[in-house]
C-alpha cells in the first residue's frame, strides 16, 4: 500500500490539530470520517469532503484505522467508552504521559484493537507541509505501524521509536522539556538586553546562531553517557562553569533581571562541584537529576 492508495481514515476530535490532520488526509485523497463532541467544529471538514459521524462509536465503525486526537487521556476514555474497538487499529495522537500511553495500550488491546501511541512534534500550521520538519513519534504495535506507515506519513513524518507504547510520549515529552529549558534561557537573554538600546530583532540572529552552535554538543553528552567517562578531553569543566555562573547572576542583578529561570540549573551544577566532580564535564548533572549513581 502506498500513500496514494485511498485508505479510510477515521479522525476523532476536530480541534485545531485533529482538523489539520483530517485536512491532510482529505487533500491526499483518503476517505475521511470525522467525529467531534461539538458537531459545529466538523463543518469545515464536511465542506471539504469528510463524512461526519453522529457519535464516536459510529465513526469507529466506519473504518479500520482510527486516529484519536483529543484534549487529554481522560477525554479519550470518555469518547471511546461505547465504541466497539474489536479489529480496529487505534492510533492515539492525544498528548499524554508514558504511563498513560502504556495503560491506553492495555485498555485498547483488551477491547480487541491494535494500538499505537503517538507524540506530535509540530503545531497545526506545520501539518501537511513537508518543508516544515513536522514529524510524529509512534510506539506500540510494530505491525500496525508497518501496515499504515504510508497513510500515517501523509500529515507529517512518521518515526517509530519502539514497541513499548510509552516510548512515543517519552520522546515527545523529553523533546518538549528540552524546549522548555531552551526558552527559559532565551527569555532570560532577551530580558537582559530589554532595557538597553539593543533591538530584539538584531539580537535574535545572534541568539539563534549561538544556540545552533551549542546544540551540537548534545552528541558529546550522549557519547559520555554511553561511555560513562565524564572526565575525558574536558574543555569546560563543571568548576569553571559554576564560577562563571556568578558572572551570569551578577549581570542579571545589574540589569535588574530576575534570575529565577537560571538558578535551579546553577544550583544543580553547584551540587556536582560540591561532590568533588568539578574537574569533569557537567554531564554528571544528568545522573543527579535521574537519581543514578555517579559514573567516573
Ligand atoms: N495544537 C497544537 O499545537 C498541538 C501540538 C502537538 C500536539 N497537540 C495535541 O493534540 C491534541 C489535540 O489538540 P488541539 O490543538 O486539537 O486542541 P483543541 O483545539 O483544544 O481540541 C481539543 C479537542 O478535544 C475534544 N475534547 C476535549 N475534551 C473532550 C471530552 N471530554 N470528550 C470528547 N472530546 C473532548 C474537543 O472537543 P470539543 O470541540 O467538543 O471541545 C476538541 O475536539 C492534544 O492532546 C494536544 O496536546 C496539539
Amino acid at each position: 500500500m502506498t500513500a496514494n492508495t485511498p485508505t479510510p481514515v477515521t479522525v476523532l476530535g476536530t480541534g485545531a490539530m485533529g482538523s489539520a490532520l483530517a485536512r491532510a488526509w482529505l487533500a491526499a485523497g483518503h476517505p475521511v470520517t470525522v467525529w467531534n463532541r461539538t458537531p459545529a467544529r466538523t463543518e469545515a471538514l464536511a465542506a471539504g469532503g469528510a463524512a461526519v459521524a453522529g457519535s464516536a462509536a459510529e465513526a469507529v465503525a466506519a473504518g479500520r484505522l482510527v486516529i484519536v486526537c483529543l484534549l487529554d487521556d481522560s477525554s479519550v476514555g470518555e469518547a471511546l467508552e461505547h465504541a466497539s474497538l474489536s479489529g480496529r487499529d487505534v492510533v492515539n495522537l492525544t498528548t499524554g504521559t508514558p504511563a498513560q500511553g502504556r495503560a491506553r495500550a492495555v485498555w485498547a488491546e483488551a477491547r480487541g484493537a491494535r494500538f499505537l501511541d503517538a507524540g506530535i512534534m509540530a503545531v497545526p500550521p506545520m501539518i501537511a507541509d513537508p518543508s516544515s520538519g513536522a514529524y510524529v513519534f509512534y510506539s506500540g504495535s510494530a505491525e500496525l505501524f508497518r501496515e499504515h506507515r504510508d497513510t500515517l506519513a501523509v500529515p507529517a513524518g512518521a518515526t517509530f521509536v519502539g514497541t513499548d507504547p510509552g516510548f512515543a510520549a517519552l520522546h515527545d515529552v523529553a523533546l518538549l522539556s528540552a524546549m522548555s529549558g531552551m526558552f527559559a534561557g532565551v527569555f532570560h537573554a532577551f530580558a537582559l538586553v530589554r532595557r538597553e538600546d539593543i533591538a530584539p530583532r538584531e539580537f535574535a540572529p545572534l541568539l539563534q546562531g549561538w544556540l545552533t552552535a551549542m546544540a551540537g554538543l548534545v552528541h558529546r553528552t550522549a557519547d559520555q553517557l554511553e561511555s560513562g567517562d565524564y572526565a575525558k578531553d574536558v574543555v569546560s569543566n563543571a568548576a569553571m562553569q559554576a564560577a562563571g555562573n556568578a558572572t551570569l547572576l551578577r549581570t542579571a542583578q545589574e540589569q535588574g533581571v530576575s534570575p529565577e529561570l537560571l538558578t535551579p540549573y546553577m544550583a544543580l551544577m553547584d551540587r556536582l562541584v560540591a561532590e568533588g566532580r568539578g574537574a569533569q564535564d557537567t554531564t554528571g548533572m544528568i545522573d543527579l537529576l535521574a537519581g543514578r549513581p555517579a559514573a567516573s
